[in-house]
């Protein structure tokens, strides 16, 4: 069978890292009978510097068109004083919209190799850490109405959900629940905010659906403290788009290594839109030393979510365990020299990273 997956590279290590990534899906394309297509398009920076938009129009219907899109990162200090509506994060946003993807998941994983890189005392962080962060992604305060007063001296963000959006996200995580340690947490502010409150009601109307789901709350500052403090209670927490943000990202850091963590944004049909989770690193762009793994498992997502191909993408993930078993690590994961002789681990750069990859998949 042949898939037809958009390419967005974008700005920064995006094409550094987009390159591996089809690297690996070509390898395990090779190795179960499928071949992949590509087809490049550009948002952010770039497509600013080329079409004087962050999003253009063929980037979007290319995206809808495809059967999943593949994103590198985008943004950078070139474009950082541009107006809000003509910024490289305004093509996320669009794209996000666009392409109706409601349900980000974001999975925390502390990968067992890279345990030393976990910030956190080895007695909080017990034999690791998996959690899912399920973040809705078109509504809430991202997509609500902003404006200032005339004056300028005035400005206001509006944070909105209906009671659809509301449960079309939490039916994906008590779904997600299911499959996992059948525990959801639904984080917000239901002590200030109508928004939460209307979220709690509808998570408290659909939980007989999912009788063996365990259903909590918790408000967002408690999470953010919970999530340092003991982590490992949680299991899937579900919460709204800014509140998401701000939690994966404090997450990501629990576990060390945001070079490590994939995300997917799904909807209810259409291509899913797959993105590893760290930024476009400018610093290091194009200089062999961006970490490809969160690309690469990004492309494990996608290939289970948006094709069914659990074999595939378990064997993606297989080989990414065997390259960090037998030491291998690109510099954000790799500590210092000091540990490095320690551990007995060896430094590469992203197209050698890659190239060990390919080669455990192809072994
Ligand atoms: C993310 C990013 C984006 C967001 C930015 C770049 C617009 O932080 O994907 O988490 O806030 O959603
Ligand atoms: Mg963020």
């Amino acid at each position: 069978m042949n898939y037809k997956i958009a390419l967005i590279p974008g700005d920064g290590i995006g094409p550094d890292i987009v390159r591996e990534g089809c690297r690996a899906l070509d390898a395990v394309g090779k190795k179960f009978g499928h071949s992949f297509s590509y087809t490049e398009y550009l948002a952010g920076g770039c497509a600013i510097d080329a079409t004087g938009e962050p999003l253009p129009e063929a980037t979007l219907k290319g995206c809808c068109a495809s059967d999943a899109v593949l994103l590198g990162a985008v943004g950078g200090p070139k474009w950082d004083t541009l107006p809000g509506a003509k910024r490289p994060e305004k093509a996320l946003l669009g794209l996000r919209g666009g392409m109706k993807v409601y349900a980000n998941l974001r999975p925390a994983l502390l990968f067992r190799q890279l345990s030393n890189a976990c910030p956190l005392k080895s007695e909080i962080v017990g034999d690791g850490l998996d959690i899912l962060i399920v973040r809705e992604l078109t509504g809430g305060i991202y997509f609500g109405d902003r404006g200032r007063n005339a004056a300028g001296d005035s400005a206001w963000d509006t944070e909105a959900y209906s009671a659809e959006e509301i449960e079309r996200v939490l039916k994906i995580g008590f779904d997600s629940a299911m499959k996992r340690n059948k525990k959801l947490c639904v984080v917000d502010k239901a002590n200030i905010l109508e928004t939460s409150r209307l979220w709690r009601e509808v998570a408290e109307r659909m939980k007989a659906s999912w009788p063996q789901v365990e259903l909590s709350y918790m408000y967002v500052d408690n999470a953010a403290m919970q999530l340092v403090r003991n982590p490992r209670q949680f299991d899937v927490i579900v919460t709204s788009n800014m509140f998401g943000d701000i939690l994966s990202d404090e997450a990501s850091q629990i576990t060390g290594s945001i070079g490590m963590l994939a995300s997917a944004s799904l909807g209810d049909s259409g291509p899913g839109l797959y993105e590893p989770i760290h930024g476009s690193a400018p610093d290091i762009a194009g200089k062999d030393l961006a970490n490809p793994l969160a690309t690469i498992l990004t492309c494990a997502m996608l290939l289970r979510y948006s094709f069914g191909l659990e074999k595939e993408a378990a064997a993606i993930e297989a080989a990414v365990e065997k390259v960090l078993d037998d030491g291998w690590r690109t510099g954000d994961i790799a500590g210092s020299a000091a540990d490095r002789t320690a551990l007995g681990s060896k430094l590469v750069g992203t197209k050698k990273m890659g190239d060990l990859v390919v080669a455990a998949l192809e072994s």
